[in-house]
């Protein structure tokens, strides 16, 4: 199953962990600004533009991800894409010549160990601890890349400590190895401070940091953008040196416009605000529907929640089957895993897309079909 698919239609309650709430496209503003941008862009609009991105949305991510994220970098490192996928596949691309193994998170998500497969690199499965990927089995692991989820590690939730990620940037520095880091959650972090990013710690590193406005802003734009180390500066312009940017130039002039106007950071804040308070009501259900016959394994960031069920449970299979009888549209856990099993049962419980009227009904009907 792939984690973008669409709900069939007929479900009242989609805990699909890559939902977004289907009101908070901010319509007006996006208009005003692409209807501004089409005003002004009619030299552009007759001609191929910059392949890397255009240039003014590149420098307001950057001054964004200075902000936000602590990120080091100049616009001429940004390379706008249209999507996670599409990242990964120039970074493959880069990489294959001097690289044959890359490491990702187990469990972890399915499209970076499909995008690399699909490039002949051999995926090695490195397993998941309470302070994120297990180091020492990645060293064991004979991979020179690995991609990582280090802000909200997909799917179990949970945030690097600093004092690992300075490891593995230790790691990254011996030898030519290589970091993807993924930061696709890092807006939405509802507890503490912010930890720095991979990238912020170490510029010059081997580090390739990737961003993406699918889950603030909408994941049908497919806007997303990657930040290349300095050594894969001049590989990047070599090999890519007769394409195009596949990134719709009107689509980038507005996220510009929208960033310029600070439209972009309001937005987050917004939605942060919004988020929190459906993610705390989930966690609220829980305890009040499920009790001590679960516990919330991954929380505190992101679009979705894990919880453990403990005890005599039905299975993966019967409680999604049982679900689907009962309007409730629910990811499987073990598509997360590269062996498509997991040691305990596990709902993942995204809440983006729903009310709390939804939520409160939705976990009330799913803790009486676990049983
Ligand atoms: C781990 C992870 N990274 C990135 C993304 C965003 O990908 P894209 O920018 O292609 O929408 C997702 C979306 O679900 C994701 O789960």
């Amino acid at each position: 199953m792939c984690i973008r698919d669409s709900a069939p239609p007929g479900f009242t309650y989609d805990f699909h962990p890559a939902r977004l709430d289907p009101e908070s496209f901010p319509r007006a503003l996006w208009r005003k600004c692409f209807l501004e941008c089409l005003g002004e862009s009619s030299s552009e609009l007759s001609r191929y533009n910059d392949p890397q991105g255009d240039e003014g949305l590149r420098s307001a991510i950057r001054d964004y991800l200075e902000r936000s994220r602590g990120v080091v970098c100049d616009p001429d490192q940004i390379v706008i894409c249209g999507g996670l996928q599409q990242g990964l596949e120039m970074i493959a691309h880069l990489l294959r010549g001097n690289h044959a193994a890359v490491a990702v998170e187990n469990p972890g998500y399915h499209l970076p160990r499909a995008v690399f497969r699909n490039n002949a690199f051999t995926v090695v499965p490195v397993a998941v601890g309470p302070c994120g990927l297990d180091l020492d089995m990645l060293k064991a692991s004979g991979s020179t890349i690995v991609y990582v989820t280090p802000s909200h590690q997909l799917p179990m939730g949970v945030v690097m400590p600093v004092a690992n990620r300075l490891k593995l940037i230790e790691w990254a520095g011996t030898g030519g190895n290589f970091i993807i880091e993924d930061d696709y959650d890092s807006e939405l972090r509802y507890h503490g401070k912010p930890i720095p990013s991979l990238q912020g710690l170490r510029p010059e590193g081997n580090i390739v940091y990737m961003g993406t406005f699918s889950k603030i802003l909408s994941p049908a734009l497919r806007l997303s953008y990657l930040v290349l180390p300095p050594s894969l500066r001049a590989p990047y312009r070599h090999l890519f040196r007769d394409y195009f940017s596949t990134v719709s130039l009107l689509e980038q002039k507005t996220m510009r416009k929208f960033m310029e106007q600070g439209h972009w950071e309001r937005h987050v804040r917004r939605m942060r605000i919004m988020y929190k308070h459906k993610h705390d009501t989930l966690l609220q259900l829980i305890a009040h529907h499920f009790g001590s016959t679960a516990t919330v394994v991954g929380q505190g960031a992101g679009l979705h929640v894990v919880v453990r069920l403990a005890g005599e449970r039905p299975d993966e299979a019967e409680i999604i089957r049982r679900a689907e009888r009962q309007g409730i549209n629910l990811f499987p856990f073990s598509a997360f895993s590269i062996t498509g099993r997991s040691d305990s049962t596990y709902l993942l419980l995204g809440f983006g897309g729903m009310t709390a009227e939804a939520l409160g009904e939705g976990v009330g009907l799913l803790s009486r079909l676990c049983r």
